[in-house]
């Protein structure tokens, strides 16, 4: 998506088929009011809000079928698995995964992260070995890795972004090597929106016999994945961000490699036998699901994939490039103001500071109108160095966000600017 290539009577046309403001009925809290003023939601790359299908999904579930799974033969314990189950194959078909057998529910995208480093890199990373990261990676794709190189010693190298703020693959490209074991990138920024070119990227790694660990936190919520088309080794997301409850992330990894990766915890519900002498483990996914796992969540992040197929993720997808658009537009004319992240593939996301306002300050006043907005270093400090920034304020749009809500952005940060005279 670009500017350039909208033009207002296609902008309205493509529009045509999303009726926003009765997708927005859907969401009860987008109802109320902060501050005295109507909500501006504009805060759901942090985590989106859910609509009644979801909250209602979950709510039947505890009323009438909730129980523990995977361990009773009575009836509700096997209503729950066969739901908790359902779930897991619901989430492959989303991904277009091979099979259900590839899902591994964890806590967050976060966790998801976690487990192949812990699991998958404490494995198979030593020294000698070399992984190669992106310079707009979340600390969560950054953190695991230098506390796993802290223990085994290998190396972590850094791709550089451009100014626009795309990964510069010719310099990726130089890095990526016969030492490298792992590429781990994100799909599209949580600072900057910017789409990652993922398959690309792939290619690159597989071509050195590397494998690749897509951290989709944002990207599935706006873009459709396909991981065999991708060809991705892992992929990561959150269920809270695609309208979903919190507590329950997602790992999708192709079978052959989780069958051949210890587990990560150890517990109930991943063993095959105990005894005080040894071990043996069940096969993935249970192999990596220690404890009895976020079973409602799992309702909840069905209920959210059925919702987003009945909307049509394709009109979804139009509908918020439209609105990134016209925010880009009405932002753009805003004078001292500067927009982070300008590649020609990006999503839903509009990071931007303005001279002579902290962006924390910013956010606040934004608040008091009603405008909620996140405002920091959005947890990539390393990208907020590369743009020479301590923080921005970072509008993110959603599947409910409108024009109307782009033009109440635009006015609170007009006052933004007369409260501090700029
Ligand atoms: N990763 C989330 C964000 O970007 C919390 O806001």
């Amino acid at each position: 998506m670009t500017l350039a290539t909208i033009d207002p009577i296609h902008r309205a046309r493509r529009t045509n088929g999303f009726d926003v403001e009765r997708v927005r009925e859907d969401f009860p809290i987008l109802a109320r009011k902060v501050h005295g003023k109507p909500l501006v939601y504009l805060d759901s790359a942090a985590s989106a809000q859910k609509p009644r299908a979801v909250i209602d999904a979950m709510s039947r579930f505890y009323e009438e079928d909730y129980a523990n799974i995977h361990r009773g033969v009575h009836f509700l314990s096997q209503r729950a698995t066969d739901a908790f189950e359902a779930a897991r194959a619901k989430v492959a078909r989303f991904l277009n995964a091979a099979k259900a057998d590839e899902i591994i529910f964890t806590r967050n995208a976060t966790e998801s992260i976690n487990l192949v480093a812990q699991s998958w890199g404490r494995k198979n990373l030593g020294p000698g070995d070399e992984i190669v990261l992106t310079e707009l990676e979340h600390h969560a794709n950054i953190v695991p890795w230098q506390m796993l190189r802290a223990e085994k010693g290998f190396e972590i190298k850094v791709a550089p972004i451009d100014d626009t703020g795309q990964i510069r693959l010719d310099a990726m490209a130089k890095l990526i090597g016969p030492r490298t074991r792992l590429v781990a990138v994100s799909h599209m920024s949580n600072a900057l929106g910017t789409i990652l070119p993922v398959r690309e990227i792939v290619r690159m790694a597989h071509a050195n016999d590397a494998l690749v660990l897509i951290d989709g936190c944002q990207a599935a919520v706006h873009k459709q994945i396909d991981v065999q088309a991708l060809d991705a080794d892992f992929y990561a997301f959150s269920a809270h961000k695609l309208y979903g409850p919190t507590g329950i992330g997602v790992l999708y990894g192709k079978y052959a490699l989780l069958d051949a990766m210890p587990p990560y915890q150890g517990g109930g519900d991943m063993i095959d036998r105990v005894t005080f002498a040894r071990t043996t483990f069940k096969e993935p996914p249970h192999r990596f699901e220690a404890g009895t796992p976020a079973i409602t969540e799992a309702i909840g992040l069905a209920a959210a994939i059925d919702y987003l197929a009945e909307l049509g993720p394709s009109l979804v997808a139009d509908h918020e490039d439209d609105v990134l658009a016209y925010a880009t537009e009405k932002l753009t004319a805003i004078d001292g103001l500067t927009i982070h992240g300008t590649a020609a593939e990006k999503g839903a996301i509009l990071s931007f500071t303005i001279a002579g306002a902290h962006a924390h300050d910013v956010a606040t006043i934004l608040d008091q109108q009603g405008v909620a907005v996140r405002a920091g270093h959005h947890c990539a400090h390393p990208l907020m160095d590369r743009l020479g920034v301590t923080a921005t304020a970072r509008a993110s749009f959603a599947l409910y966000s409108t024009r109307a809500e782009a033009d109440a952005l635009a006015d609170a940060i007009g006052t933004v600017k007369r409260i501090f005279k700029l």
